[in-house]
């Protein structure tokens, strides 16, 4: 696991992550914009390999910022995006990503919590965040996503972390 600023050559390979992974994508200047911003805060998972043609490959990352203008006036930390290749699913890889990025949040950004959005129908990325993280449902977004699908806005205390 490495942060973005000696990576940042890796940023169209977590885009091709993200592109396979989920529905939601960005244009790679969001990628740099996350990385030029808030360099602390995202991270990639990467294989070593042998063949330098095909390593490093990006098999997971988090994508993550400090919100800019938050409406409740309160420090805190956003996951924009966060995937993992299914090669390399349930080796505890996203939620160590998660929480080196919501250390830094409040390590680094005195953040005293961390928000993020998914689909209600996203059952390994809810137990994920409710069950192994701790985090809790704020609220129910109605057609948060483009296809129409709700979303459930959640957020986990980082105060303790400060
Ligand atoms: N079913 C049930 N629980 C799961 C699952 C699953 N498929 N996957 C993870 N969990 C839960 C388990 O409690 C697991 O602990 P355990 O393996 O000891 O039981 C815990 O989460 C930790 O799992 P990790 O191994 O760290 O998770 P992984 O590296 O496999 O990544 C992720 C999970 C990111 C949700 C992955 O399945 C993925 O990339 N899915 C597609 C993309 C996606 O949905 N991303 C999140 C969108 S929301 C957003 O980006 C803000």
């Amino acid at each position: 696991l490495s942060s973005y600023p000696s990576n940042i050559h890796l940023l169209p390979s977590v885009q091709t992550c993200n592109i396979t992974n989920l529905p939601e994508n960005y244009f790679l200047k969001y990628y740099l914009y996350h990385a030029l911003t808030w360099p602390q805060l995202s991270f990639v998972a990467i294989v070593r390999g042998n063949k330098p043609e095909k390593y490093p490959k990006v098999v997971g990352y988090v994508l993550a910022k400090m919100e800019e203008e938050p409406t409740d006036g309160i420090q805190h930390g956003h996951i924009t995006s966060l995937s993992v290749m299914r090669t390399h699913r349930r080796l505890g890889i996203a939620e160590r990503l998660m929480r080196l990025s919501q250390r830094a949040m409040a390590e680094v950004f005195n953040a005293s919590y961390v928000s993020l959005h998914v689909r209600q129908s996203n059952v390994a990325a809810l137990r994920l965040y409710r069950d192994t993280l701790g985090f809790e449902v704020e609220k129910v977004e109605s057609k948060y996503y483009a296809d129409g699908e709700d979303a459930y806005a959640m957020k986990m205390d980082l105060t303790a972390m400060q």
